[in-house]
């Protein structure tokens, strides 16, 4: 199945095809696939409700697509290659027939452990390959897979547990990460402390260690796929039927369970990471993301076993054993197609030249950032240091809710820009909007970014509310999905994604809800209330500041501070930790009691001279104690 675009002319020519008739279009991408049976209806779609359907009555099992369909002629091609985070462990090298013999024995282990279609499984575990194997059994036998971080706390595996009912948790004793080793199992336990649903833990023996199994609740890894058959016959799917829920934050309350279905995800993971990474027969591509994000989900796992590609799967971090890591590891398997985030860019950017040029680094073709805007400082270091300016780079603008890349350069067929997404991907078709919801149709404006018509890969609803997922996405303009961010178009129509204009902060490519953020402060029990924003952070893009007033003025300052800091962390995790924590006696508030963040990210930007008009304010002489006080 070759679905690439092979020039700037094609993709014009795919493009224009796309927009005039996209029914004929993604029929003609759809058929390439493998079917069980035939979808009889491309696409059914309405914004309103939403209620968009894309490949109707097409039966089929994406993993069939992802592995069996290879087996004829890529039986021996290389599927998966991990790479251990310490570089003296062997690291492990899958065909797809063994990919497929483990993916299928897993899955028998699941049917055994009573999982059945439909049913929610929750993994939880580290970047190892059995991870992948857990995902793909997962979606064998119809179980819809939700795959959890492994930084996340054990109140925030326990608040996604309960809200998808799962029954069935997928773990490790531990992992690596660098020179540490963190347990899972453990945070596991406890999560389960606070959850009704789940009736089986299957954990899988990454360290080595003995963390404490519940009797008739806990198996082994390797008890649980003892005897299992390495055939597994795959369960049909309905094109709409669920895949998998993402958990993912909005600028409202708990995290919301962003729900992708089989027919249309395929087709679009596999079609966007054909066409933007371009690999050839041969080469091996490598996604240095997480499979707790959907980056991981779409871009190490799906498009490219769909694609046939040979996919490199890391288990450590950037500067473990040293900030020369991911260059080595480059040089070490060959890798042809490199894929990151602009943040772990600009943290191996403070390590210095070195690192890099220690390498040759002659087997990369195609660089790629995906998470944040990348700076244009950022974006000259890659190109020029790691990509010898022989590599185009490809500024991978989506969301967990789109699926797929939506806005990218193709390779080396698009035009080039730094900090600039670029162009649509066929299909995709974005609009500025101005606050009223007028499209702005001229260039070199800046609007909010919206789509006036679906994709196969756009997400169908929130899990378990639908009404939310209306609300956050297709209420705000009527017929359009709003994205939540801003963005500019040049003067060649080459977008530039600025960052959210919502209540998201993206903290190293990870979002979070500000009202998240406050909900786990507030649980604090010297805490009366709190406002979070996020402000500009030379490695992170964004830092977490938090404005707090506590029942009385603290009076160790560090000592509350930590506290705070611990509360975050077991409500949320590590990653959710607020970089500043002002104390302060009250918050800007309007005369209706709501919080003027506007002026607070002000001050957190360090402008205070910029905080506009604050005589609307319940109580200015609070904002001035702020300013005085701004870390
Ligand atoms: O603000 C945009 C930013 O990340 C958000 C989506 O976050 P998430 O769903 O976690 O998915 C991240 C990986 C796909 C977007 O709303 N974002 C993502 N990629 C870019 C970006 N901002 C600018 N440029 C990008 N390339």
């Amino acid at each position: 199945m070759n679905l690439k675009i092979n020039s700037f002319e094609e993709y014009k020519e795919q493009y224009k095809r796309s927009v005039e008739n996209p029914d004929r279009f993604w029929d003609e991408i759809g058929k390439t696939f493998q079917w069980q049976k035939p979808y009889d209806k491309v696409l059914d779609w309405n914004f309103t409700g939403p209620d968009v359907k894309w490949y109707l009555n097409g039966k089929l099992n994406i993993t069939e697509n992802a592995i069996d369909r290879h087996l004829e002629k890529r039986g021996n091609k290389l599927a998966l290659i991990w790479e251990p985070n310490d570089p003296q462990e062997r690291f492990v090298r899958w065909t797809y027939r063994e990919l497929h013999g483990k993916v299928c024995e897993f899955a028998n282990a699941l049917k055994n452990q009573g999982v059945e279609k439909g049913d929610r499984v929750v993994i939880y575990m580290p970047m190892i390959p059995e991870l992948t194997v857990a995902v793909l059994a997962c979606a064998r036998i119809g179980a819809v897979h939700s795959v959890v971080f492994a930084g996340f706390s054990a109140r925030a595996i326990a608040d996604r547990i309960n809200d998808s009912k799962a029954k069935l948790v997928i773990t490790a004793d531990g992992q690596n990460r660098g020179a540490k080793q963190i347990p899972l199992k453990r945070v596991v336990n406890e999560a389960l402390e606070n959850t009704e649903s789940v009736e089986t833990v299957i954990v899988y023996d990454r360290l080595g260690w003995s963390p404490q199994m519940k009797e008739g609740r806990d198996i082994w890894w390797n008890d649980a796929i003892e005897g299992m058959e390495k055939e597994c016959e795959a369960e049909q799917m309905d094109s709409e039927d669920m895949l998998f829920i993402l958990y993912t934050s909005g600028s409202t309350g708990k995290p919301k369970g962003v729900v992708h279905t089989c027919g249309g995800y395929m087709v679009y993971a596999a079609y966007s990471f054909q066409n933007v990474f371009q690999p050839e027969e041969s080469d091996v591509y490598w996604c240095t993301a997480d499979v707790g994000w959907i980056t991981g989900h779409s871009y190490i796992i799906y498009g490219p076993l769909i694609s046939g590609a040979t996919t490199m799967m890391f288990e450590g971090v950037p500067t473990y054993p040293d900030a020369g890591r991911f260059w080595q590891i480059c040089d070490k398997h060959g890798v042809n197609q490199f894929y990151t985030a602009p943040t772990a860019i600009r943290a191996l950017m403070g390590k210095g030249e070195d690192h890099v040029l220690s390498y040759s680094l002659d087997s990369l073709k195609v660089l790629g950032t995906v998470g944040e805007p990348i700076n244009e400082e950022a974006w000259r270091w890659y190109y020029n240091l790691v990509g010898k300016e022989r590599c185009p780079i490809v500024d991978t603008w989506w969301q967990t809710e789109t699926g797929g890349i939506m806005l990218s350069g193709l390779g080396k067929h698009s035009p080039m820009k730094p900090a600039h997404a670029g162009l649509p991907l066929p299909g995709v078709q974005p609009v500025l909007l101005d606050n009223d919801g007028n499209e702005i149709t001229e260039n070199e404006k800046e609007g909010l970014l919206c789509m006036k018509f679906p994709w196969p890969g756009i997400l169908r609803t929130t899990y378990g509310d639908h009404e939310r997922c209306r609300n956050t996405y297709f209420a705000a303009f009527k017929n359009h999905y709003f994205t939540g961010d801003g963005a500019k178009r040049d003067k060649d129509g080459l977008y530039r994604v600025i960052g959210r204009v919502d209540d998201v902060i993206n903290v190293s490519g990870h979002r979070f809800g500000t009202a998240e953020i406050e909900e786990a402060i507030n649980a604090n029990k010297n805490v009366v209330e709190s406002a979070v924003v996020g402000y500009p952070h030379e490695v992170k893009g964004q830092g977490i500041y938090a404005y707090v007033v506590c029942d009385k003025m603290p009076e160790d300052e560090d000592d509350a501070r930590s506290s705070i800091v611990g509360t975050v962390v077991d409500e949320i995790g590590k990653i959710a930790k607020p970089e500043k924590i002002q104390f302060v006696t009250g918050l800007p508030k309007t005369r209706s009691g709501k919080i003027m963040r506007r002026i607070l990210r002000k001050i957190a930007e360090g402008e205070p001279d910029k905080l506009g008009d604050t005589s609307t304010l319940l109580d200015p002489d609070v904002v001035e104690d702020i300013v005085k006080n701004a870390k």
